[in-house]
């Protein structure tokens, strides 16, 4: 009986101790057996009380036997278990050390903000702050204290996005020098970046551009200053040697007002493709501050002058880097961002 009931418990064990895949599940078969309580094991040692007492030593001896035989053949099986899992484990979490790395892509600034970096550290150098107007004005600020009234004719030449009746997007940063000159009184000497936006759109303009305001204004300020402002500007940013040249023009908000030329930097001035042959590249508009924007904003015009000069950011940006579509810079095309990365 006894016989029979241990050779069962062991064919039993081995019947299906190598039939787990994992060591938890071997764990759980194992305790079937060997539990203190309810293992089957255990349960044999219940057996006890009915056998003769003489007989209870042999009987005994048997449950031991099976039982060490048990822990042993649970042990055994179980190391080799834990070893296949640990390498299972351990060839799941390989590095491949040979592989290629991934690489991530690092971005580039925009030639604009490249172009715009550039200018705002060659003016600091000459002292003038950074002051950052609105994108959207009211029409007095673009426009009417920048001496141009309702009905001027020079409100034709910026084609005006409006927002409502009283608000539009700014068609130039000089509604910025309204702003400044209304809150600081001179000196003032500032540098005025932004998007400005205009109803036209070609190879060369874009509903959507940057401009490059400055201003100046103090005691004494006259088109002087402001030609040699320019000549040191042009000189640092378009390369040494280049130098301007002024040319009559008309903005309502200077006087006199002119349009700023340098001399071509990549023939020396000789004529080339880029200057179509002339020498010169128009390059900004600029003047002298007209005393009525002056007295709109409560400067004394007797007693202070200023100059005033507007670039367009992405014109520097095409000239510089040799761009022909002012498109290609608003296009996120990725192919062409990775070209400025220096
Ligand atoms: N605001 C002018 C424009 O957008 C440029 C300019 C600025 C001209 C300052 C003179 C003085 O065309």
């Amino acid at each position: 009986m006894m016989e029979e009931k241990i050779r069962e418990i062991r064919e039993e064990i081995e019947a299906k101790i190598d039939s787990f895949d994992s060591s938890k599940a071997l764990y759980e078969f194992r305790k079937t057996f060997l539990d203190n309580k309810e293992g089957k094991i255990a349960q044999l040692m219940k057996g006890m009380k009915d056998v003769p007492k003489e007989d209870r030593p042999a009987f005994g001896k048997v449950v031991n036997e099976i039982k060490e035989w048990a822990i042993a053949r649970f042990d055994e099986t179980d190391a080799k278990m834990k070893k296949l899992e640990l390498e299972k484990r351990n060839a799941a979490e390989a590095v491949d050390v040979t592989m290629p790395a991934v690489t991530t892509k690092v971005g580039t600034l925009h030639p604009d903000t490249l172009i715009v970096n550039e200018l705002i550290e060659i003016f600091a150098g000459m002292g003038f702050e950074v002051f950052e107007g609105n994108e959207i004005e009211n029409d007095y600020y673009n426009f009417t204290a920048l001496n141009t009234p309702e009905d001027h004719p020079a409100r034709d030449m910026q084609d005006t996005f409006y927002v409502s009746k009283d608000f539009l997007l700014r068609t130039q940063t000089s509604a910025g020098q309204i702003h400044v000159m209304e809150n600081k009184k001179p000196p003032i000497k500032i540098l005025s970046p932004g998007k400005v936006f205009r109803s036209d759109d070609d190879a060369t303009h874009s509903p959507m551009f940057s401009q490059m305001e400055g201003l100046v204004v103090d005691k004494g300020i006259t088109l002087c200053d402001l030609k040699g402002m320019l000549d040191t500007f042009s000189a640092q940013i378009f390369g040494e040697g280049v130098v301007t040249r002024l040319r009559p023009s008309y903005f309502p908000f200077t006087e006199p007002s002119v349009e700023v030329d340098v001399s071509c930097f990549q023939c020396g001035g000789k004529g080339c493709k880029l200057c179509k042959g002339t020498g010169w590249i128009e390059v900004l508009g600029a003047g002298v501050v007209n005393r009525h924007v002056l007295e709109n904003c409560g400067i004394d015009p007797d007693e202070y002058s200023g100059f005033a000069f507007g670039m367009g950011v992405e014109r520097i940006a095409m000239l510089k880097y040799g761009i022909n579509n002012i498109k290609t810079l608003f296009e996120s095309d990725t192919r062409f961002a990775e070209q400025f990365k220096n």
